[in-house]
């Protein structure tokens, strides 16, 4: 991956996947340039269900997945995960108490997730048991972050994790350093990696959450959504 002068570093749900026919036509134009483009997905799935993603929809194998949300990292051409970053991420991480102190709001239900490396619930109630939940968790002395995403996930992970943290990781430890990525995104969970200054889209189709984002020269909105969104944006970043 470190030869590769381009990257795509992408969200899936509602960002790379959700449009087939303009998916296929990025691909197709991706595949017609002379240069090598990385490929990274960075999603909020757990690693199972974003391999079954990837599957049922066809999708290029990533050079890098990120999973749940940022707090695990797999090399997917040798299925192995970076231990190095899960074991810096859980230095003070108390799944446990995350989860005895949410237990008291009502509002809010936990997600079914195959580890504890993140404790992530759903809410029909909008950002009331949110802010009740952050601020039990910071009366607590809960080391976290917490993301809300489309009006209904709420995900608490380690404090130094999340798409962005764990998108700055990998760039610096496995890509070139001067390859030009694009980050692309659609909801709230993608907000920090499309804030760290790259080149990066809000696909036309995203979340009202991204609306309050500051305008940049590097942080372009896309008329076309999903994969045409990415591909709108690689054209005004990269196709002189
Ligand atoms: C995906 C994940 C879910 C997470 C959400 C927001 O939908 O499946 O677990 O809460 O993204 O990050
Ligand atoms: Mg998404």
């Amino acid at each position: 991956m470190k030869s590769k002068p381009y990257m795509l570093a992408t969200d899936l749900d509602g960002t790379l996947v959700g449009d087939k026919e303009a998916l296929h036509k990025l691909l197709r134009y991706f595949d017609k340039k002379i240069y090598d483009i990385a490929l990274i997905y960075i999603t909020g799935r757990h690693y199972a269900s974003a391999l079954s993603l990837i599957e049922s929809e066809a999708l290029p194998m990533p050079d890098v997945l990120i999973s749940d949300v940022g707090t695990s990292i797999y090399m997917t051409k040798s299925t192995v995960e970076d231990k190095d970053w899960t074991k810096k991420m859980q230095t003070d991480w108390q799944p446990d108490l995350v989860e005895e102190i949410a237990s008291q709001i009502t509002a809010l239900t936990k997600q079914l997730l195959p580890d504890n490396g993140r404790i992530s619930f759903t809410t029909q109630s909008g950002k009331a048991p949110v802010i009740q939940l952050e601020k039990a968790l910071i009366v607590n002395n809960v080391s976290h972050k917490l993301i809300f995403s489309s009006n209904r996930d709420v995900d608490i992970l380690p404090r130094n994790s999340g798409k962005g943290e764990a998108l700055t990781y990998v760039l610096e430890k496995y890509s070139c350093a001067s390859v030009n990525v694009l980050v692309a995104g659609d909801s709230g969970n993608d907000i920090e990696m499309l804030s760290l200054g790259h080149p990066s889209v809000i696909v036309g189709n995203a979340q009202d959450e991204l609306s309050s984002l500051e305008v940049h020269p590097q942080l372009y909105r896309s008329v076309q959504k999903y994969a045409g969104g990415i591909h709108e944006a690689w054209m005004h970043f990269y196709d002189e």
